[in-house]
């Protein structure tokens, strides 16, 4: 019989999110990217769901992960960092793609500079996470295998 294969969730990580646990500690933490990846794989397992990470600095890369994921994932949880605030390409992509998104956020974005109030991604999401520093990959996941259940 068949082994029925876990579900798969893309973890997208936007611009100097490759810098996390050195840019500007005091705001996003010590926690580095890699140690981000650990945690959301560590999360995946306890769901029994299987994660695939990316990081880019280019906005067209992250279109490209999200088009793939259209094939390859049953739900995307994204950090699009500074192109939350400017890009309509991330946003078109993500409505393209039909499983649940969360969007996340490490700082609480609404305590911060006026422009980042405003996220495009939001339009989309199903959920939002801010401010809960790099736990809120975690409950991104987890509420990613509450919509799919
Ligand atoms: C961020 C918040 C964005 O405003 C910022 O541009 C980032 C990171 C966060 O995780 O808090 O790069 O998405």
């Amino acid at each position: 019989m068949p082994v029925a294969q876990p579900a798969t969730i893309y973890v997208l990580n936007g611009p100097n999110l490759n810098l996390l646990g050195r840019r500007q500690p005091e705001i996003y933490g010590r926690d580095t990217l890699a140690d981000v990846a650990t945690l959301c794989a560590a999360t995946a397992a306890d769901l029994g769901m299987a994660v695939v990470f990316h990081q880019s600095n280019h906005e067209g890369e992250i279109v490209d992960h999200i088009h793939a994921a259209r094939e390859a994932a049953l739900g995307i949880v994204i950090n699009p960092a500074a192109y939350t605030h400017t890009s309509v390409a991330i946003l078109d992509a993500l409505n393209a793609f039909d499983g649940p998104v969360i969007e996340v956020h490490i700082s609480n974005v609404h305590k911060r500079e006026a422009f980042r109030h405003h996220s495009y991604v939001s339009l989309r999401a199903d959920g939002v996470i801010a401010g809960c520093g790099v736990q809120g990959y975690d409950l991104a996941l987890r509420r990613i295998a509450t919509l799919l259940a």
